[in-house]
């Protein structure tokens, strides 16, 4: 379940042309199941109507001091919050939060909060670059607030640069990060993702049915859990938000990336490495006017998590998966103890809605001692979450 599950979020909203994309970052948190307070400033309503947010949002817009019906309410909200994120948050927010101004209902709710606060920035990169706004980024950051940078792109005006407000997913994924319960904070978790590639000749391959799903939910899951995460991946998806991601095509580029990162707090091999590959690849397209209909000698591929399993670091942890279409548990079972894996999450790929390149997933979690536990279909990343929970568990 989504750390903003119950939660009650301000939203505050500042007077730039990046505050239309508030309103999806209002829907983005209520459809993860947060209670949406939006506070838009005098500037915000000049570019965005209170109405789509009295629609979106889960209550109606608040925008000052003076008009609401409670006697104090520049201090309720901030009390009341479990978090209050600015998106947009203008040069002149940076300036009015560092300097603890509170002369309008934003700036007095976040004066008057003990709430995790994250903040979204947007302006032109000249503004964003000057030494005033980058000095009360640094101090607001030193201060523990949580800070989503800008990223490079299209700017009010036509201008290209850096300063566009970050995406609504991305600002939704910090949030997530901010309130987690951030167990795996300091630990570094690989995770691989997707089937390998494995050349007949240049322009053919040998492949498996992996879409990379189950990975990517869990390379999403770890960092919002506080993970420092790397994602070997050989599937072309979005990639997470602040995941190092590492493309490769075949079990021997896999391999050699895995290797650069073996030293990793917890390493997933999600993805489904082929077994078999052509022995000799040809260089040129073999061509059908060729000969006769070719045969295609295979060769073993090396099982790398063999080898992850027998350097295995103290302190490390090694988690395989066992696709399985008969036996499930007594096979993950077998591959667990062959590999001196700590965990093995078996997932049955012949059931419906399970396994390749469905959204949802059933799985089951098998342990050292014996330990097994069902994780039920659910959504591939409440499953990611249910395989995080284990590992957390036996570190
Ligand atoms: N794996 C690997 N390198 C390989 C093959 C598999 O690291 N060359 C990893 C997979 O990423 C997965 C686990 O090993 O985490 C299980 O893979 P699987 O192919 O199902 O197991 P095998 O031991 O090869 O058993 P079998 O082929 O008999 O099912």
């Amino acid at each position: 379940m989504s750390a903003l599950h119950g939660t009650r979020v301000v939203l505050g909203v500042t007077g730039g042309i990046a505050a239309y994309k508030a309103v999806e970052v209002s829907r983005r948190l209520v459809d993860a199941g947060a209670h949406v307070v939006p506070i838009l400033t005098a500037g915000a309503e000049k570019f965005i109507g209170r109405v789509t947010f009295d629609a979106l949002a889960s209550e109606k817009v608040q925008t000052s001091l003076w008009d609401e019906s409670s006697p104090i309410p520049h201090t309720t909200l901030g009390q009341t919050a479990d978090l209050i994120i600015v998106a947009p948050a203008t040069a002149r927010l940076l300036s009015d939060y560092r300097t603890g101004r509170s002369d309008d209902l934003l700036t007095a709710t976040l004066i008057a909060t003990r709430a995790p606060v994250l903040v979204a920035p947007a302006m032109h990169t000249e503004m964003w670059e000057h030494a005033a706004v980058q000095d009360n980024i640094s101090t607001l950051r030193d201060r523990g607030v949580h800070i989503v940078n800008p990223e490079a792109g299209r700017l009010a005006g036509g201008d290209l640069g850096f300063g566009r407000l970050a995406a609504p997913e991305t600002i939704v994924a910090h949030a997530e990060r901010v309130l987690s319960a951030g167990d795996l904070v300091g630990t570094h978790v690989v995770i691989t993702a997707g089937g390998t590639r494995e050349a007949i000749d240049p322009v053919r391959v040998i492949s498996n049915r992996s879409t990379g799903k189950q990975g990517y939910a869990l390379a999403e899951a770890a960092w919002a859990r506080g993970a420092r995460v790397t994602l070997i991946s050989t599937v072309d998806r979005p990639d997470p938000v602040a995941v190092e991601v590492v493309q490769v095509a075949s079990a021997a580029e896999m391999q050699l990336a895995v290797e650069a990162v073996n030293t990793a707090d917890v390493i997933i091999m999600a993805a489904a490495v082929a077994d078999f590959r052509p022995a000799n690849p040809a260089d040129q397209k073999i061509k059908k006017g060729d000969a006769a209909t070719p045969a295609i000698e295979l060769e073993r591929t090396h099982d790398f998590l063999v080898d992850l399993g027998a350097s295995k670091a103290e302190g490390q942890t090694i988690v395989g998966f066992a696709a399985e279409t008969n036996d499930l548990v007594s096979n993950a079972r077998g591959k667990l103890e062959r590999k001196n894996l700590d965990l093995i999450v078996a997932n049955d790929v012949s059931e419906p809605g399970a396994g390749f390149g469905h959204d949802t997933n059933k799985v089951t979690i098998l342990g050292q001692n014996g330990a097994e536990s069902d994780v039920a279909m659910s959504s591939k990343r409440v499953v990611a979450d249910a395989i995080l929970d284990a590992v957390v568990a036996i570190r």
